[in-house]
């Protein structure tokens, strides 16, 4: 069985690519599933029910999300009505939503965790003792588990990759919007990335406004990021599984943009 995950979609560029491309990149690779982290997808903080539904209607089966999950608030109240929404599995016990979500296609199970760091991030549960828990649940029905690893340290990431190597299908980290170039089958056959990237402007700062960014950094006085302008990108990932036992094939990148286009 084949994954394909699209790394953080930040605001009306990366939906617009999503749309051109998520369908093409369907008919091209074939995934039994479809994965899109959509924790930027509404303006670059957060989404709405609105774009969680017309993620899924581009043929996403599952979205997941990251420390901008309450950035709309309104998702707070409407949540619970998305079924195949998943927010970070170690936000507190109390919060609204759910941290993993299994799927079943063409009689296949897949559950999908996000989880997300706690270095340079606001503190929460422990990752690592809260995805074993997720784990245990999961693999009384599937050995098919992806992990969508939302955090901010390379070393918290890859330290999670070998925490995991053997015990899931995949890790791939999210957040940092930079592609990395560390794609690979760790030895005990989970598939890993520190880093899916971004698909949203080629030309900003992480998907920002470059001058406002700019600013920022030079002056160090308060100022509003937009989402950037112009050209677009997408970044993704698909990743290949033997469904009997969960264990990874392979793992290749995709990217999109001006400089790497899309051949059908
Ligand atoms: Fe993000
Ligand atoms: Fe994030």
């Amino acid at each position: 069985m084949r994954i394909l995950f699209i790394g953080d979609v930040v605001g009306s560029p990366g939906r617009q690519m999503l749309t051109t491309y998520l369908p093409k990149l369907r008919s091209k690779y074939k995934p039994t599933v479809t994965i899109v982290n959509g924790e930027n997808s509404a303006s670059g903080k957060g989404i709405t029910e609105k774009i969680y539904k017309q993620i899924l209607d581009l043929g996403a089966q599952v979205v997941t999300l990251g420390n901008h999950t309450w950035d709309q608030r309104d998702l707070i109240e409407v949540i619970d009505h998305c079924p195949n929404l998943v927010r970070p599995a170690n936000f507190p016990e109390e919060v609204p939503g759910q941290g993993y979500k299994i799927i079943k296609v063409n009689e296949i199970e897949i559950g999908v965790i996000n989880i997300q760091g706690r270095t340079f991030l606001p503190p929460l549960d422990c990752p690592f003792k809260k995805v074993d828990q997720l784990i245990a649940e999961i693999k009384k029905r599937t050995p098919i588990i992806f992990v969508d690893f939302h955090a901010e340290a390379t070393s918290e990431k890859q330290a999670m990759g070998w925490y995991l190597d053997g015990r899931v299908s995949a890790v791939v980290g999210t957040h940092t919007h930079v592609q990395t170039g560390d794609f690979r089958i760790l030895p005990n056959k989970t598939a890993y990335i520190t880093d899916v990237g971004m698909t949203g402007p080629y030309d900003g700062i992480l998907g920002m406004e470059r001058e406002a960014v700019l600013k920022k950094f030079i002056t160090s006085l308060p100022v509003k990021f937009e989402v950037a302008k112009g050209r677009e990108q997408l970044n993704g990932v698909i990743i290949d599984i033997d469904e009997k036992n969960g264990a990874a094939k392979s793992i290749k990148p995709i990217i999109i943009n001006e400089d790497h286009p899309f051949f059908d």
